[in-house]
């Protein structure tokens, strides 16, 4: 029985509502947002996380910081505060397009005849728009992926990573959003959901987005899909992405790689489901792509996820010694020879080289 998730970004009396994800499924306790600060802190401790939702997010922190201002902030002002947004997480290429596309309706050569109202009104209906779109897309993207699974209504065993599902984005969801349609054209859907070590994206947050959906789900650690593959039947892989080059590299949440890698072998299709605000046609290949580090701590121990009082939400995990380096890194890059088909708002990649991607995207933002 379907159930309404919640919604991680709500606008309400011209304050942000973000849905604190660091604390979910302990809780679900919202945090208000009432300037940009606020949006570039949330962002960066990952209190809203996933491609999508860090988008439309630091579309309402331009929106905070404008409703801030007692009058007009000069262009490089107004930038300088736009490229402090844009250090919050480097990997997701969806929070630079926002900000593009907001600076696209004030161009520097006009921005003189714009007033500060016109720039808050003009920045709440980009924000707004950018939520409803995002839905929008999802839910069109996710249709275009039940064309993967033809025969219907049938039995599927689908793996995902990380979280891409309602907590991502404005709603429905990328990946999560093709199972979730899947489910609900008749298919009788289990799900394996990767814990996505370290920040236990798939325990914390798409465990919990399956339960609260009654969508049969299995949580397992990211080591055990090499004998779920070949011990077991599981009929795709389905991740969402951070961001694709030209080539159909992509960048997601770390543990992709391999998990492709062992989808390859087993012959088990590895369709990545992102909309076209993921992709970076300024870059030829994932070499190119910025890889965020964070701190070696979330590796080290569980003990990284506090709540708001200072608590652990976990059990005090420490499990490496005192002083041990870790290496973070936030993100891997999946080749496109990997990639089975890229799903979108427009249709299937497949296969996934840059032409198949420039015939769907012919003109995107990025060609700027
Ligand atoms: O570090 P996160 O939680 O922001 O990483 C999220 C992911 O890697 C998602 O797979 C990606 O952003 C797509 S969300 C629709």
């Amino acid at each position: 029985m379907q159930k309404s998730v919640l919604k991680p970004i709500l606008w309400s009396d011209e304050k942000l509502i973000l849905l604190d994800q660091r604390v979910l499924p302990g809780s679900t306790s919202y945090l208000t947002a009432t300037t940009m600060e606020e949006v570039i802190h949330a962002i960066r401790e990952m209190a809203v996380r996933g491609a999508p939702a860090i988008a439309i997010t630091g579309a309402f922190g331009i929106v905070l910081y404008l409703n801030g201002c007692s009058a007009k902030p000069s262009y490089s002002e107004l930038n300088k505060k736009l490229t402090d947004l844009l250090d919050s997480r480097p990997t997701a290429v969806n929070l630079r397009l926002a900000i593009e596309e907001f600076l696209s309706r004030f161009p520097e050569n006009s921005y003189s005849q714009a007033t500060l109202s016109d720039l808050q009104k003009g920045a709440k209906e980009f924000a707004l728009f950018m939520l409803k779109e995002d839905l929008d897309n999802n839910l069109t993207l996710s249709k275009h992926g039940l064309s993967l699974f033809p025969n219907s209504p049938s039995v599927l065993h689908i793996v995902t990573h990380c979280n891409t599902g309602a907590l991502a984005t404005a709603g429905h969801g990328t990946a999560l959003g093709v199972i979730r349609s899947l489910r609900d054209a008749g298919h009788s859907v289990t799900v394996y959901a990767d814990e996505t070590r370290p920040y236990l994206q798939g325990a914390r947050l798409t465990a919990w987005e399956m339960k609260e959906e009654g969508i049969p789900a299995f949580l397992i650690t990211d080591n055990m899909v090499g004998w779920l593959m070949s011990t077991r039947n599981v009929d795709a892989v389905i991740v969402g992405a951070d961001r694709i080059a030209s080539n159909g590299d992509t960048a997601n949440k770390i543990g992709t790689y391999p998990l492709a890698i062992v989808a390859k072998h087993h012959g088990v299709p590895f369709y990545v489901a992102a909309t076209e605000k993921s992709l970076d046609f300024r870059i030829s290949d994932g070499s190119q792509i910025p890889i965020e580090m964070r701190n070696g701590s979330e590796v080290t121990s569980f003990s990284f996820l506090k709540d708001e009082n200072g608590k652990s939400l976990l059990n005090e995990g420490v499990i490496a010694p005192a002083g041990m380096e870790a290496l973070n890194p936030s993100f891997d890059v999946t080749p496109a020879s990997l990639i089975s088909g890229i799903i979108t708002e427009r249709g299937i990649v497949s296969p996934v080289n840059e032409s198949n991607l420039r015939n769907l995207f012919p003109k995107t933002a990025r060609d700027r």
